[in-house]
This record gives structure tokens, C-alpha cells and sequence, in this order.
């Protein structure tokens, strides 16, 4: 035997304890700190913890807003104010790293040891979205040619004939009731993305599996049996993109992960900050996407004179996506580490500490929008939501996101235009992102 195959079989055998180790660390201890909390009556706690405050979570975040702009909770400081959120986002003195170093040495042991690239998720770094500056500037600069304004316009052809194709099946179906999520909201984005990446579009039904099951680990306090599906979902991912890193190596195609696997040596990525770019592209590419639309659909089934509105005048489509990325947003929340101790909101900000920033809910800050909860399609300032985050991570795929939503909404709506929700959708059991699992229509 090798020395490398005696240090792979000791991998292997050390997996499982590692494997414990990342969920107790990352999720057992949270599940258990978060429980408490709720138990005592912390808002934050019940929404972590109660699958019914989780799918109807605005209530909660009214009662949060009457503590003040930035209050104190389970998860460190928490704000649902849109200025506060602006601030953060765009303020250097925070980051979006851990600060581990002020955590008890059992936990930073357990962390340490429960590291494992090969089960990597795209909240742990190397991924752009956890890495401060200079990692994060260089992580950026690399991918971000594929995203600018000209190359998103120039995708339109491409994700107007894979909607076309995926409306035309729908179609065929026979059956009086189809699952929308099923069928064409998670089915466009993946095939969109794909493209981008260079990837066999035969393999997409893997990926929507593996995605489903890996989105859970946006989460903190993952149940021990979820965590383990996300685990094996992400080493079948990682396991997938060593294979596609190679066929791209030996021909080199016109797309981005061509780009990235055949850089200079000066820029060239190592594997494991490859692993977490495009790992991340992908994910972020159709895990959100496909709420966005599940939530437009379901919002406008709601408000029927509006969806009609926007039937007879499409030039309203783009402002109807920003209003459904503010009312019902895909992504409820992301937060940020004081770099120094600050002060925000009037309060003492220590350095170390969280910030958890409720997107959702900034998005119905009433300073900024008025009558907030009111979906309306014509709102002016919709906008202004920081549903793609804001600041130096400001979603990559801003652009793309609302093109395919517009193309999708808007072809969908000319192509059935008596489609209805025709039975209860189903909410994904999920905290950061919000959407649905299940979308029953009856396409009229
Ligand atoms: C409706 C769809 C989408 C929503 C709501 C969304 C939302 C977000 C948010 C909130 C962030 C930043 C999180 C933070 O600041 O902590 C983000 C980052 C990111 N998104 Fe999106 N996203 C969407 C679609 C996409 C698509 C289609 C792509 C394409 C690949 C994409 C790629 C990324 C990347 C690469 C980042 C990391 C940027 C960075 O850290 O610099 N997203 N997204």
C-alpha cells in the first residue's frame, strides 16, 4: 500500500467521526441553544425552531420590529430594519466570516476536525459567499465576466426557447393537475445554469435532488437524518464536479468552468476554491430561482385582477418580479461579523458578534415601503428590497435571476392564461431560503 492510499483509507475511516463532529459543532449545539431560546420566549428562537412561525413568518417579524431597529436574541443581534440591513451590508467594519477564535477550545477543536472538503457546502469557505476581502475580490473578479449586463441579455434567446420547450411538455401532460415547482420553476433555472457551466443537461434531475437536499445546510440546527441526506447530497456533487473538471481540462469548451480549469498558473484556482466557486454557481444558480417563481405564481393566483393586468400590458413584468422579491423574498435572511467593536443602531456592537439580518423582513420595513404589506405589483420603489443582499456580495446572478423570471412569468402567462393553484402548495421546510416544494395548478 502507498503512503497516500494508507492516508486516503485513513480518511475514510475517520469520516463518520468527523462527519458527527460538523453536525454536533454546526448543528447539534445550535438546534439545542435555539430550543432553549424559543422555550423562553425568544422570537428568534421560534423562528428556528417552529415549522409554522417558519412558513408564516411575518407576523414574528412585526413583533420584532416593535423591539427597536436592532435587538438583542438566540442568535446574537438581530434587525428587520432596511436601514440597519443597508448599513451592514455595505459597511467594511463587518465581514462575513466566523470569528473562532473567541469560541471554547472543544468547538474549535470540533470544527477543526470535522473540516472535510469532500463534503464542503456553499456556506463554508473557500465559497465567495463566507470570504472577506482579498480572497473574496479575487474569487469575484474571476467569475463575474460571465454575469455583466451583456452577457445576462445575450442568455435571453436561450432561456426563452428552454421556457418555450419546458411549457410545450407541460402541455402533453394529461393529467387535470400538474406540479408547477415540478414541472418548470426548478426545471428552468437548472437547465439555464447548466449552460452557463458547461454541464451535461442529462444530469439535471441529479442536481435538483442533490440541491433540494443540500439547501438545508444554509440552516443552523439541522435534525441529525437531514444533515447526513445533505452530506451524502454534497459528496455526490463534489464527486460530480471532479469528473466534469476533468472532461473540461482534456476539452476545453466555450463556457465559464472552461475558463476557470484552464487558468495561468499565477491565477489558477487550488481544488478546493474550485469546488466551492462553481459548487456555489450552481446551487445559487437554480436553488433560488426556482422560489422566486413558485412565490410569483402563488402571489398572483392571490391577486387576480393583477396577473390580469399584467396579461394586458407585459411591459409591467420587470416591476411584478421586484415586487415579488421584496413581498415574499427567496432568500429571508444572511448575516455579518463585527470586525471591531461598532456602533449601529445606538447600540454597542461587539467585535465578534452576529448580526442576523432579516432580508424578509427589512423588505417590509414601512420607513421604506409604505403599506407594506400590500403586494402591488405598480409599487414604485419596489426596487429598493435587498432581496439579492447588497454591498460587495451582492448576488452575481442579480441580473440573470430577473430575466429568467420575467421570461418565465411572462411566457407562462401567454401561454395558459387561465392557469390556477388548484390545490394547497407546499412549503419547503426551510429557514434561509423561502418557497415552495409542491405548486398543484390546473392549467385552464
Ligand atoms: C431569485 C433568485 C436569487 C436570489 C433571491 C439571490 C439572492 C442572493 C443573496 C441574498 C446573496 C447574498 C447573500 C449575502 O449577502 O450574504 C446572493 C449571493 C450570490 N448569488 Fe444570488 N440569488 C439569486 C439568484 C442567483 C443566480 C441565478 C445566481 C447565478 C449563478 C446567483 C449567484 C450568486 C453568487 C455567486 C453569490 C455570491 C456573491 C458574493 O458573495 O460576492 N444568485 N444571492
Amino acid at each position: 500500500m502507498t503512503s497516500l492510499a494508507v492516508s486516503d483509507a485513513a480518511t475514510l475511516a475517520l469520516r463518520p467521526a468527523r462527519t458527527a463532529a460538523r453536525w454536533a459543532v454546526r448543528h447539534g449545539l445550535p438546534a439545542a441553544y435555539l430550543s432553549r431560546s424559543a422555550r423562553r420566549g425568544d422570537l428568534v428562537g421560534r423562528l428556528m425552531r417552529d415549522r409554522a412561525v417558519r412558513e408564516e413568518p411575518y407576523a414574528l417579524y412585526e413583533q420584532l420590529r416593535a423591539g427597536g431597529p436592532l435587538t438583542p436574541s438566540g442568535l446574537g443581534w438581530v434587525t428587520t430594519s432596511h436601514a440597519v440591513a443597508h448599513e451592514v451590508l455595505r459597511s467594511d467594519r463587518f465581514g462575513v466570516g466566523f470569528d473562532r477564535s473567541g469560541a471554547p477550545r472543544p468547538i474549535r477543536w470540533a470544527l477543526e476536525f470535522g473540516d472535510d472538503a469532500g463534503a464542503a457546502g456553499v456556506a463554508e469557505p473557500p465559497s465567495m459567499l463566507v470570504v472577506d476581502p482579498p480572497e473574496h475580490t479575487r474569487f469575484r473578479r474571476l467569475v463575474s465576466r460571465a454575469f455583466t449586463p451583456r452577457a445576462t441579455a445575450a442568455s435571453e434567446p436561450a432561456i426563452q426557447a428552454t421556457a418555450d420547450r419546458l411549457l410545450d411538455d407541460l402541455g402533453r401532460s394529461r393529467a387535470g393537475t400538474v406540479d408547477l415547482v415540478d414541472a418548470f420553476a426548478a426545471q428552468l433555472p437548472v437547465l439555464v445554469i447548466a449552460d452557463l457551466l458547461g454541464v451535461p443537461t442529462e444530469r439535471r434531475q441529479d442536481f435538483l435532488r442533490w440541491g433540494a437536499a443540500a439547501a438545508a445546510t444554509l440552516d443552523p440546527g439541522l435534525p441529525l437524518r437531514r444533515y447526513l441526506a445533505a452530506d451524502r447530497a454534497l459528496r455526490a456533487m463534489h464527486g460530480f464536479l471532479d469528473e466534469h473538471f476533468a472532461r473540461l481540462r482534456a476539452e476545453p469548451g466555450e463556457d465559464l468552468v472552461s475558463t476557470l480549469v484552464t487558468l495561468p498558473a499565477g491565477e489558477a484556482l487550488t481544488d478546493r476554491e474550485l469546488h466551492a466557486t462553481v459548487m456555489l454557481l450552481l446551487g445559487a444558480g437554480f436553488e433560488t430561482t426556482v422560489n422566486l417563481l413558485g412565490n410569483a405564481v402563488v402571489l398572483l393566483d392571490a391577486h387576480r385582477d393583477q396577473w390580469e393586468a399584467l396579461a394586458a400590458d407585459p411591459a409591467g413584468w420587470d416591476g411584478a418580479v421586484e415586487e415579488v422579491l421584496r413581498f415574499d423574498s427567496p432568500v429571508q435572511l444572511t448575516g455579518r461579523t463585527a470586525r471591531a467593536d461598532v456602533e449601529l443602531a445606538g447600540r454597542r456592537v461587539r467585535a465578534g458578534n452576529r448580526v442576523t439580518l432579516l432580508l424578509g423582513a427589512a423588505n417590509r420595513d414601512p420607513e421604506v415601503f409604505p403599506d407594506p404589506g400590500r403586494f402591488d405589483v405598480t409599487r414604485p420603489n419596489a426596487r429598493e428590497h435587498l432581496a439579492f443582499s447588497g454591498g460587495i456580495h451582492y448576488c452575481l446572478g442579480a441580473g440573470l435571476a430577473r430575466l429568467e423570471a420575467v421570461v418565465a412569468l411572462r411566457t407562462l402567462t401567454e401561454r395558459y392564461p387561465r392557469l390556477r393553484v388548484a390545490g394547497r402548495p407546499e412549503r419547503r421546510d426551510l429557514q434561509t431560503l423561502r418557497g415552495f416544494e409542491s405548486l398543484p395548478v390546473a392549467l385552464g
